[in-house]
């Protein structure tokens, strides 16, 4: 989808959209849909301790911590809470929703049916990642059998603002979902805070492993972007047979290498995703 279009779909929502929760997540996807042309005058925001930012965006109409009586019943909730606030204060949020309202939310772990229980209308649920906070997330979203065409396009919409969305059917995929890219930003990190490690270890000044590691991680990711080739034809690419890369991928792909330890870490993460969401 190309910006004008997500800028024409999120003009298209119709009525209020409140956002619960304008932290870092639901600050982003605020920033989002403001920079791509919502009327900030459609948006309301619910949270206690508004950043500076956020308080600047009332000067623009967005409306700050209104009544239920102030705004009416809203067409469209996002919820972006932490899970744990939800569970406390999430029945709050009944009193701006009705039976015509979509409620989407980005809450890791937390359900379709909880969600509806506690605020009830329509749910989407989705699953973004940080590169969100620079419009370089991707989310995946899964839409609750009542949910009709038009809020769906406009949840669509509202999740678009952040980066890419892929669409499933099945809730119970979201686990792995958020073992895959919800947490996956985090072993990119850690690929480059282990590479520069080992460049120190290796003899290289600390600040210059850590500059090579940045940019390298950075770059890469950049290039698997931009080019239409396989990340596996990337790699190859930069693999001379006998060469330097060689050696290092015969330790990385061996049998203790990253398709092991990848395969355990999401495993690990999409277990604990299912223990949370109990
Ligand atoms: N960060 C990620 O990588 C990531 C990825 C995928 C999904 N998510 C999901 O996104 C959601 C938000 O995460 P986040 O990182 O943006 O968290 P966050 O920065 O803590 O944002 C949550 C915001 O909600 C505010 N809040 C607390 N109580 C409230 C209430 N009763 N009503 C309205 N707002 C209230 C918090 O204020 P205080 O700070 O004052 O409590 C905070 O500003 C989570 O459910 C998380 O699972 C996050």
């Amino acid at each position: 989808m190309t910006a004008s279009n997500t800028t024409n779909a999120l003009q298209n929502i119709k009525g209020t959209i409140l956002l619960a929760g304008a932290g870092k997540m639901g600050g982003a996807m605020l920033s989002g849909w403001l920079a791509r042309g919502l009327d900030a005058k459609r948006v309301a925001v619910i949270e206690p301790n508004p950043s500076g930012e956020i308080n600047a965006l009332v000067t623009k109409g967005v409306r700050l911590n209104p009544t239920p009586k102030e705004i009416g019943t809203v067409a469209t909730l996002v919820i972006a809470l932490k899970p744990q606030t939800f569970r406390d204060a999430g029945a709050t949020l009944r009193s701006f929703t009705g039976p015509s309202t979509l409620a989407a939310s980005i809450m890791a772990g937390t359900t379709i049916a909880s969600i509806e229980a506690a605020c009830g209308g329509s749910v989407v649920r989705a699953m973004p990642n940080t590169p969100a906070a620079i419009g370089r997330g991707i989310t995946v979203a899964v839409a609750a059998k009542n949910v009709s065409t038009a809020q769906r396009a406009a949840a669509d919409a509202l999740l678009r603002a952040t980066g890419a969305v892929e669409w499933i059917n099945e809730e119970t995929l979201m686990d792995a979902v958020t073992a895959v890219s919800g947490s996956g930003p985090a072993y990119v990190f850690l690929v480059a805070e282990e590479l520069a490690r080992a460049g120190v270890e290796a003899g290289l000044p600390p600040e210059l492993a850590a500059k090579l590691a940045r940019e390298t991680v950075a770059g890469s990711g950049e290039l698997l972007r931009r080019s239409e080739a396989a990340s596996a034809t990337l790699r190859q690419n930069v693999t001379s047979p006998g060469g330097t890369t060689a050696a290092a991928l015969e330790v990385l792909m061996g049998p203790d290498g990253m398709q092991s330890l990848l395969t355990r870490a999401v495993a690990a993460a999409t277990k604990r995703s299912r223990e949370l969401a109990k």
